[in-house]
This record gives structure tokens, C-alpha cells and sequence, in this order.
């Protein structure tokens, strides 16, 4: 099939690259030169494990091109895909103004029937409003039909996630447009779920807004542990052996981020709420993700007696391992509430350092994790890289003026820890 995705970030350059390798004709579109001529040569703007071989392939065999024009891609294609961002406005609503732009571009260059595809997490109705963008250029209803098909994908993962997604969900007014996905997507032998546009814009929100629920569960069982010496990994463990709930996104931590969790569960509390519904449960879902962080920076605080002339040293920034994003990411907060206290910050991320480097260009990064240490006063697990995990935490230790260990991410053992001379701390047991 002939395709074009508009939007080459985490979910537009994965959905293209992968779409090309299946066999189709792709052409992705950015409207950010700089990306454009990166991808070109071969190099992806994004850090994602496998994107750069496939993208390489894809433009060596000729089923991937690149461009910054929607108007050849949209004239090139049978289905264009809509991927660009959507982040959170000042209130909490998506900003669509990027769906909008595209929509409003799409609809000038529509020759043949073309069916549009909102890939974009959005709000209920923006279906609606995209059909009605390009009703609005005078395009014939004839001419298109718009398609909700949401991106579930994990970065870090996101290249398998989209060659073997848990399900594919199609939402469309009319049969014949679903029918033209289902058929794109049939290599992939994925169960399909094909509904209407509303519901399927609804099924995107409600999952991640459920498993933002079942982090901030285990958060809020961690800060029960806490207080009668209980083990929050065992109680989780006991908790998700149960088949009805499931053992993932059951890990207490310093609490979710990313681009995702934090502005779709906003973005759901305002749907709702803009509908006439207070879904007062997901605001107490933010609430507890919030208060996660600054109790374990309390902890922190505590101990030192204030963040004041004290050193801390941050493992990883990512907001989770095998990504280089850090929208949300709890290392933002805790460096700017460190740093707002008078302390000072030393940090190692090998892949995201580069993105905190251009909000922060005056903190210390090291290039090795060995380097955190020191002068340190306390080291934070902040990202759970693999890469950490066997670390000889004595040598970690080495050159503290005080070895404290915080484990944000309950990757270390305590007796481990202890062994290594360490002062240790984690989330959800004592
Ligand atoms: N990142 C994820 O893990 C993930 C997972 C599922 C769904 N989503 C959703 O998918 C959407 C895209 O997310 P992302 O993380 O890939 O975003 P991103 O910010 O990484 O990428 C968006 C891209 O769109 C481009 N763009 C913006 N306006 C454009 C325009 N007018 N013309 C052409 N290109 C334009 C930007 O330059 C950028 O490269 C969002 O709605 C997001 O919520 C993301």
C-alpha cells in the first residue's frame, strides 16, 4: 500500500520505518528540516533500539523516503497517517494545534480517496473535528475518510511493540475505511478490534490512564509499607500473582513520567470532565504520582539535614530506561527542587544526557557512572538502565562524603548495599 505518516518522533518514524519493511510504500514527513535531512543520510533524531538499522534498509531498498512536504506525501498515498505531537495546553487539555496544522495541509492536496488516519493520542471528537477541517477546504465526503487507529507502543521497545502489538484498535465511521487498516496491518496477525471513531479515541485514554492507576496503587501501598515494615515487592508480587490483575506496572518507584501517562490521564480528567463527568479517581491517580516524589525527596532531605551546600548524584535521567526522553521525566523534578535548595547535582545518562544538558547546561554530567561518586553526599537511583543493575557497588561508593544510597527504582538489594558500606534507602520498605 502506499502510505505517508506525517510526524517522524517516537511513534510517526516507527510506525513509517516498520511499514516499510512490511512492504508498503512509505514516505514520512517532517516539518523540521533538521530531522528531515538527519533521516536522509540514514540517522534517526531519536534514540529507539533498532530504529537506525531499519531506517537504513528502508531507504536502501527504496520503500522508505523522506520528505518535508505533506503535499507530495498526501498526492503519493492511499492512507496518510497523522503522528504528530499533542502535548498538555496550560490547563490540562491536548494541544492539537499540530493534528490541526496537518489536517488543515492534508485537505489542500486530497486528489483520489484518501483515508486519513489520526495516530495522535487525542481527545473524544477529534475525529469529528479533523473531518470537519477538511470538509471546510471543500474536499468531497466521497473523497476521504478519517480513521482513529492509536499508537500503544513502548519507547524502548517500540519497534517490537509495533510489529507484535497486543491488539490493533480501529475506529472509523464507515466500514470500508476500517476495512483499508485492517488490510494494512494483516501481516502482522494482531488481534484487530475495529469500533467506532469516538470509542476508539477513548480506548487509548482509558488504557494508559488505567496503568498510570496501577503504578500510583503500588506508590500508594509502597507509602503503607513504609510506615508498618512491610515489603512492597512482596505484597506487589502476592498482589499481581493474581491472574484477574496481573503482575506488570505493579513496580513502586519515584512514580511515573514521560510523554505519555502524565498528559493522557490530564488529557482523560478534562475529556471527562468537559463531558459533564468528574473522574475524581484520576485525579487522585495524579495526586498520589505527584506526592511520590517529593516524599521520597523529603526522605532525602531529612537525612542530609538539607539539600544546602550538599552533593547529589543522579543515576540515569531518562524518565525510564531505553529511551532518551525525558518529557516529565522525575529527574527534572528532583534536580530543580535540589537545585532551588541550594544544593548541586553530578549526573550520568549515556542517552539522555543530552536532552537535560540543554534545560540544564550547568550541572555536572560524567561519562562514566564510576565518576558520580565523588565528593557525593548522596546517590539516587533515578532510571532503571540494566547497565546499573551489576554495578561493584563498592566502587561505587568510593570518594562519598557520605554513602548514601537512595534507590529510586528498587534495582538493588539491601544486603548488597549494606555489604558495600552503604547507608541505604528505597521505596516501600523500611
Ligand atoms: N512517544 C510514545 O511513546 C507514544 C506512544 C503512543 C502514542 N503516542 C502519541 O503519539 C503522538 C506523537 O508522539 P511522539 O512521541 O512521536 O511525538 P514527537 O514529539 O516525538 O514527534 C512529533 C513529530 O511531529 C513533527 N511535527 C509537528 N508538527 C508537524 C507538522 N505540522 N508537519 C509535519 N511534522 C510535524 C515534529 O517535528 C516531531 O518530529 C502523540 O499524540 C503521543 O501522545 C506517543
Amino acid at each position: 500500500m502506499k502510505v505517508a505518516v506525517i510526524g517522524t518522533g517516537y511513534v510517526g518514524l516507527v510506525t513509517g520505518v516498520v511499514l516499510a519493511q512490511l512492504g508498503n510504500d512509505v514516505i514520512c514527513v517532517d516539518k523540521d528540516q533538521e530531522k528531515v535531512e538527519k533521516l536522509k543520510q540514514g540517522i534517526p533524531p531519536i534514540y529507539e533500539p533498532g530504529i537506525e538499522e531499519m531506517l537504513k534498509q528502508g531507504l536502501k531498498d527504496g520503500f522508505l523516503k523522506i520528505s518535508n512536504s505533506i503535499q507530495e506525501a498526501t498526492e503519493a498515498s492511499e492512507v496518510v497517517f497523522i503522528a504528530v505531537g499533542t502535548p498538555p495546553a496550560e490547563d490540562g487539555t491536548p494541544d492539537l494545534t499540530a493534528v490541526r496544522a496537518v489536517a488543515n495541509e492534508i485537505a489542500k492536496h486530497i486528489k483520489k480517496y484518501t483515508v486519513i488516519v489520526n495516530k495522535s493520542t487525542v481527545p473524544v471528537g477529534s475525529g469529528d473535528m479533523v473531518e470537519n477541517i477538511i470538509l471546510s477546504h471543500g474536499v468531497d465526503s466521497s473523497l476521504f475518510d478519517v480513521v482513529s487507529n492509536p499508537e500503544f507502543l513502548r519507547e524502548g521497545s517500540a519497534i517490537h511493540d509495533t510489529l507484535h502489538p497486543d491488539r490493533i484498535v480501529i475506529g472509523a465511521k464507515r466500514r470500508d475505511a476500517a476495512v483499508r487498516l485492517v488490510e494494512l496491518y494483516a501481516t502482522l496477525q494482531a488481534p484487530m478490534i475495529v469500533t467506532d471513531l469516538n470509542s476508539a479515541e477513548l480506548i487509548k485514554y482509558g488504557a494508559n490512564s488505567f496503568l498510570a492507576m496501577k503504578i500510583s496503587f503500588i506508590n500508594a501501598m509502597s507509602r503503607v509499607c513504609e510506615l508498618c515494615s512491610a515489603n512492597v515487592a512482596d505484597v506487589a508480587a502476592g498482589i499481581g500473582s493474581d491472574k484477574r490483575i496481573g503482575n506488570q506496572f505493579l513496580n513502586a518507584g519515584l512514580g511515573w513520567g514521560g510523554s505519555c501517562f502524565p498528559k493522557d490521564v490530564q488529557g482523560m480528567v478534562k475529556v471527562s470532565e468537559d463531558l459533564g463527568y468528574d473522574f475524581g479517581l484520576l485525579k487522585e491517580v495524579i495526586q498520589i504520582n505527584e506526592d511520590q516524589t517529593h516524599h521520597f525527596l523529603g526522605r532525602l532531605e531529612k537525612r542530609l539535614g538539607g539539600f544546602a551546600g550538599k552533593k547529589i548524584a543522579l543515576m540515569g535521567l531518562a524518565f525510564k530506561a531505553n529511551t532518551d526522553d525525558i518529557r516529565d521525566a522525575k529527574s527534572l523534578v528532583i534536580i530543580g527542587e535540589v537545585l532551588a535548595k541550594g544544593g548541586s547535582i553530578v549526573a550520568y545518562d549515556m542517552v539522555a544526557e543530552e536532552n537535560v544538558r540543554q534545560q540544564y547546561p550547568n550541572i555536572e554530567y560524567v561519562s562514566n557512572v564510576y565518576e558520580l561518586s565523588k565528593d557525593a553526599d548522596a546517590l539516587i537511583v533515578v532510571t532503571e538502565w540494566n547497565e546499573f543493575k551489576q554495578l561493584d557497588l563498592e566502587r561505587l561508593g568510593q570518594g562519598m562524603k557520605q554513602k548514601v544510597l537512595f534507590d529510586g527504582r528498587r534495582i538493588y538489594d539491601r544486603a548488597k548495599a549494606e555489604r558495600a558500606g552503604f547507608e541505604f534507602f528505597t521505596i516501600g520498605s523500611v
